[in-house]
């Protein structure tokens, strides 16, 4: 037995199918994908997703199905005509209104069951899932994540960083999120539904990361020109490398190891760069921009734009609208004997 196009089994067709079916599934999967879930509440959603899908998919098909059989019953069978009124005959209009009660009544159960399984998804997603969670929070800016680990017993060791959200595998994280200008969208597919971040109001969301990975997110709520390009990743880790990681964030910036380094840190202190980031145990200290304390302990600059390279912080530094056009940081008039030295301090920044 073969299929229409020549030479080709059923079977062998049948399996290509199958694999080109699972090759598109598996595209779903990855660091940014709401069909992966690595954790409880982005599982909750995935699951109730497929509900809503399966559901309105089987009612498709019965529709179709019945509008399929009632266009071929229609076809076959002459229509009967009163001989006296030329109109047609309407004894069927019984069984007719039968089925348009049966229709309705179907659609309504269905949509009351859409809302119930709806409202008790979002009822168990709203509990945490843990006891003792870490709490941080995240605050959304035209076009970064400012990020911040408060520490309950101690302010002192508070920490903050951007961009770059650290967390432990295996426990709850709650987040509190405020904007710093316009409604923001934290979404974080893997881990996560979206959660807005409303100027003059906190909101609250949590997660759990059951598996070891770096998730990508992303602002989902466009709030201007560069709305695309404010991407932040979660890395989720084991505890004591989370534990390790905290310590090490806590820590004041490193003094500078060779001469290019201090020259560099010479030239961020006593440019304009200071006048917008800072770096704790140095002068530097506004809240404008991203802290840059532990900044080369970072994947991405940029809110997720590029990777953290030497090139691309250069690139960056001379004229961040040309990677980020409306982005608040200017361009900076800067030799490249200086520009090195910065770059080389920055790089020291773990
Ligand atoms: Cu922030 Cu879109």
């Amino acid at each position: 037995m073969t299929c229409a196009r020549p030479r080709i089994p059923c079977e062998s067709s049948v399996r290509h199918s199958v694999i080109a079916l699972a090759i598109a599934l598996s595209g779903c999967s990855g660091i940014q994908s709401a069909l992966d879930p690595k954790g409880p509440k982005a599982a909750g959603v995935l699951h109730l997703t497929w509900f809503l899908v399966g559901t309105a998919a089987v009612v498709y098909v019965v529709v179709v199905a019945m509008l399929v059989w009632v266009l071929r019953r229609g076809s076959q069978s002459p229509v009967d005509l009163d001989p006296k009124l030329g109109t047609e005959v309407t004894e069927h209009h019984g069984g007719m209104k039968t089925w348009v009660v049966s229709a309705t009544v179907m659609t309504t159960i269905i949509l009351i069951g859409f809302v119930f399984v709806d409202l008790s998804t979002a009822r168990s997603l709203s509990t945490v899932g843990g006891a003792a969670p870490l709490r941080i929070d995240v605050v959304g800016h035209q076009w970064w994540w400012e990020v911040k680990y408060p520490d309950p017993n101690d302010p002192q060791n508070d920490i903050e960083t951007a961009n770059e959200i650290h967390v432990p595998v295996g426990r709850a994280v709650l987040i509190k999120m405020k904007s710093g200008d316009v409604i923001h969208s934290f979404w974080a597919p893997n881990l996560d539904g979206k959660k807005d971040l409303i100027p003059g109001h906190e909101t609250v969301t949590w997660f759990r990361a059951d598996t070891v990975g770096v998730y990508r997110g992303q602002c989902a709520e466009f709030c201007g020109y560069e709305h695309a390009k404010m991407a932040f990743y979660v890395v989720a880790e084991p505890r004591i490398e989370f534990e390790r990681w905290l310590a090490q964030q806590r820590a004041e910036a490193s003094t500078p190891g060779d001469s290019l380094a201090q020259g560099g840190e010479r030239v961020f202190l006593s440019s304009s760069c200071a006048m917008c980031h800072s770096i704790a145990g140095t002068g530097a200290g506004s809240n404008n921009g991203p802290d840059l304390t532990h900044l080369a302990s970072r994947r991405t600059i940029a809110a997720g734009t590029l990777p953290n390279t030497a090139a691309n912080l250069e690139s960056w530094i001379l004229d961040p609208q040309m990677i980020k056009p409306g982005a608040k940081m200017p361009a900076n008039r800067i030799d490249p004997q200086s520009l090195r030295a910065l770059v080389a301090y920055l790089q020291e920044l773990k």
